[in-house]
């Protein structure tokens, strides 16, 4: 399944010959690793279109795109959308890379682990991991609100997909936004950039982010007050 994987060579590999061997034997490199990596490793989280694995105590992920249909964004304009985000300081995963398979079935996301979970488990009480100590809702939407304004605002760029999934709470109480293959930075100043044109002369509405915000906000209020340790300040 893993095989065939484009590889870019380094300019010095100059003979066909050479870059035969190097592509059998990368290959067989990726095998392993893809095989390490699925077999007893970590699986962090299933979205609609992707699965997300590290391996034990690293602090890489990697996202692989197992339903590429469903994607707006493929996985190299995801990389570079991150690559604005992450230089622009907003709290997202560290972007590494990108790897396709050459039949494009397989794409992968290479990035960096973070250490916690998506506001879904913990609405869903999913996982078995605790709100960190202290955790106050108020303040992690307020921190959420401001990194979302300035995607919009400074970097130009809209989330489209801002739903309790691609937010995660991290150990120490902060949030950090995931998933950016709906995002969009492209549209003119009078376009509205939830308006995704599909097939010629049909649309999509996409929800916006700052509604997305509010709701889930609503939701873990009602969610964390319910809770009894009596360490959560909502
Ligand atoms: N960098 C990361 N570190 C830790 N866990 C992650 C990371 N990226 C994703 N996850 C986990 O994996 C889940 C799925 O990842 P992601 O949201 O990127 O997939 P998706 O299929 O595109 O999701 P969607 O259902 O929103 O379309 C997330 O909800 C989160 O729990
Ligand atoms: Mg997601």
């Amino acid at each position: 399944m893993y095989q065939g994987f484009e590889i870019k060579y380094s300019d010095r590999i100059t003979e066909d010959k050479e870059r035969q061997d190097i592509e059998v034997k990368a290959e067989r490199l990726i095998n392993k690793y893809m095989e390490k990596l699925l077999k007893g490793n970590e699986h962090l989280g299933t979205g609609l279109k992707a699965e997300v694995f590290s391996l034990v105590e690293s602090s890489i992920c990697v996202k692989i795109i197992v339903k590429p249909d469903l994607c707006f964004n493929n996985v190299e304009q995801e990389l570079k959308l991150m690559d604005k985000l992450y230089a622009g300081g907003i709290n997202i995963p560290r972007p590494l890379g990108a790897a396709y398979s050459i039949d494009h079935k397989v794409s992968l996301l290479f990035m960096e682990r973070v250490n916690g979970s998506s506001v879904e488990d913990f609405l869903l009480d999913k996982n078995l991991t605790e709100l960190p100590q202290g955790f106050e809702v108020e303040k992690f939407f307020a921190s959420l609100q401001k990194q979302v304004n300035k995607m919009h605002e400074v970097l130009g760029i809209h989330h489209r997909d801002l739903h309790a999934g691609n937010v995660m709470i991290d150990v120490d109480g902060q949030p950090w936004i995931i998933d950016f293959d709906k995002s969009t930075e492209h549209y003119f100043a009078n376009e509205d950039p939830y308006i995704q044109a599909t097939i010629p002369g049909h649309y999509e509405k996409l929800p916006q982010d700052n509604h997305l915000i509010k709701e889930m906000k609503k939701d873990a209020i009602k969610h964390f007050s319910k809770e009894k340790e009596g360490n959560i300040n909502v």
